[in-house]
């Protein structure tokens, strides 16, 4: 089938839905492709670029729309966009079925199959790579610090210069999902000091890890709505919220609010009073003001000055980054295409059995199937931070989900291994036993030692104590130095060789050892 990719029609919108990249990979899979001339432009995909790798560039949307078998967008098809669309179309993109009830009307009257990117269920793990809003959110947030440190007339790490000393901007992210992550790691890792708050307490070590400071409400209510996303939350609770916000907004210079909640308008969280009372040159990047804004103030789409505040609205921070996040968009869409296609034949099956893809299809056949019931199985919480590395633990050492021995196998083991000791005890000569008793306790402490390790650290724990194999090159060097005598009473060669050959290992050991730890901490190194 044939694979159609229209140029997005939306002002603004520069993204595209697949890159040239993912365009050979999608030959792999059977597809032909075809892609409306200048699609990829403001991404700066150029025709040629398509090309390239094998595509057809159509000269403008009738043709590619007429061509297509299956169309992978961007944003909602316009109503232009439905008519030229050919009956029994797949159409892949965002859709907001819940928005934009008018245009799946148009969509079911074409029998189109509509799979909407925005109603993947995002705590499937196995969704996760065709999860676009993450990668898009992920994107946003990174954007939004980039238009902050714009508009912002500092910098955002404190420097002492000859020139005088130069404090670290204070960054204040409203609402750790996704995007608020983003920002803040950015905001960090541009050296300022960043504090957070979510009404989801869950978030607090992610905000954490990231090099923030979780800022709590001071009034006792969780704000987990399930599946990972907020609930409107109490009177008492935001009035408790306001005041805290209120005390950032006045020590902050810059403010990112991404605040949303599924199906709500965005929450208003920063009051005019609150832009007041910021210092001049601060700024604000309201992430939601597409939903109404998180700020009394917020113009969508514009950054406007008020009380000294830059305030900005932008609901294209996405498209502000369109090479990056097209690739990241086209990607999610090659992995569903990978789903909807394991045959490789180029013919894709929607398989409504499947939870995943039954939930990302909004019409199938003209018949709309949105909403999608609930999943079978309720999403199992997020597991805490702690408790993750004792899941990885078990499976890290092969064990698997399989519990501890039970005691009478223990007991046999440990009968058995007694009786072998006793047995090398009688027999073996005494000096066997000394050095045997040691073998046996090093292993067993060697073994205790890496087991309790979080499995994160085994790589650069194990090439640590590698190095410890430098006792066996001390061994060896004895051993050449003052090689053991034979049965003749002279040196023996043999077990000079053997002994070279145990440094020319062991050195390759600790050496490697080393090269590999270098390596590892240096990555977690700013
Ligand atoms: P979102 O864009 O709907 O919300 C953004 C953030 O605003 C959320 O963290 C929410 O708790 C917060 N918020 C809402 N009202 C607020 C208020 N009044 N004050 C302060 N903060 C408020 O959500 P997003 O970013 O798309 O996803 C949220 C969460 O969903 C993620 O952090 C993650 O835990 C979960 N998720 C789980 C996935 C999975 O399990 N595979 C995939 C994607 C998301």
């Amino acid at each position: 089938m044939k694979i159609g990719i229209p140029r997005e029609t939306l002002p603004l919108e520069k993204r595209v839905a697949t890159v040239p990249d993912v365009v050979e990979k999608l030959h792999g899979l059977g597809f032909t492709v075809a892609v409306e001339s200048g699609a990829g432009a403001a991404a700066n995909f150029d025709d040629d670029s398509y090309r390239a790798v094998g595509a057809e560039v159509l000269p403008d949307a009738a043709a590619l729309w007429a061509a297509a078998d299956i169309v992978l967008k961007v944003r909602p098809p316009s109503a232009e966009e439905v008519a030229l669309m050919r009956p029994g179309t797949i159409l892949i993109g965002f859709i907001w079925p819940a928005q934009n009830p008018e245009l799946m009307q148009q969509l079911a009257a074409k029998q189109a199959t509509v799979l909407a990117m925005d109603c993947l269920p995002r705590t499937l793990s196995r969704a996760q790579k065709m999860d676009a809003l993450t990668s898009t959110a992920g994107v946003s947030g990174y954007r939004a610090v980039i238009e902050a440190a714009n508009a912002f007339g500092r910098y955002f790490n404190g420097q002492i210069t000859a020139a005088g000393k130069v404090p670290p901007a204070k960054v204040f992210v409203a609402g750790a999902g996704v995007a608020g992550l983003a920002a803040i790691g950015t905001a960090a890792n541009l050296g300022a000091i960043v504090r957070a708050n979510d009404t989801r307490a869950e978030v607090a070590d992610q905000v954490k890890s990231l090099g923030g400071t979780f800022v709590k409400v001071d009034y006792d209510e969780d704000g987990s709505g399930g599946g990972g996303y907020a609930r409107v939350m109490s009177e008492g609770f935001q009035a408790a919220q306001r005041q805290m916000y209120a005390t950032e907004a006045q020590n902050a210079d810059i403010i990112i609010t991404t605040a949303l909640i599924p199906g709500k308008p965005a929450p208003r969280l920063i009051t005019a009073e609150m832009v007041q009372s910021m210092k001049p040159g601060s700024v604000i990047v309201d992430m939601a003001a597409e939903q109404g804004g998180n700020c009394e103030l917020t113009v969508p789409n514009e950054a406007v000055v008020r009380h000294g505040v830059t305030i900005i609205g932008y609901t294209d921070l996405a498209s502000r980054l369109a090479k990056q996040s097209s690739t990241l968009y086209a990607t999610n869409l090659l992995r569903l295409m990978e789903e909807l296609c394991k045959a490789k034949d180029g013919v894709p099956v929607v398989n409504m059995e499947d939870d995943a893809i039954r939930g990302l299809t909004v019409i199938k056949d003209g018949a709309v199937t949105w909403p999608a019931p609930p999943l079978k199985q309720a999403p199992a919480p997020a597991p805490k931070a702690a408790a993750a590395p004792v899941e990885h633990k078990k499976v890290a050492h092969g064990h698997g989900s399989s519990g501890p021995l039970p005691g009478k196998t223990l007991a046999v083991i440990f009968a058995i291994a007694a009786v072998a000791f006793w047995f090398i005890g009688a027999y073996a000569p005494a000096a066997f036993l000394g050095h045997f008793t040691v073998f046996v306790l090093a292993c067993f402490i060697g073994y205790m030692v890496v087991w309790n390790v979080t499995p994160a650290l085994h790589t650069p724990l194990m090439s640590v104590t590698n190095a410890i194999s430098s006792i066996i090159a001390i061994g060896a060097l004895v051993q050449i130095a003052s090689p053991a005598a034979g049965t003749d009473g002279r040196p023996d060669s043999l077990i000079t060789w053997l002994a070279f050959a145990a440094l020319v290992l062991t050195a390759i050991n600790m050496f490697g050892g080393f090269a590999v730890t270098r390596r590892m901490l240096a990555m977690f190194r700013k």
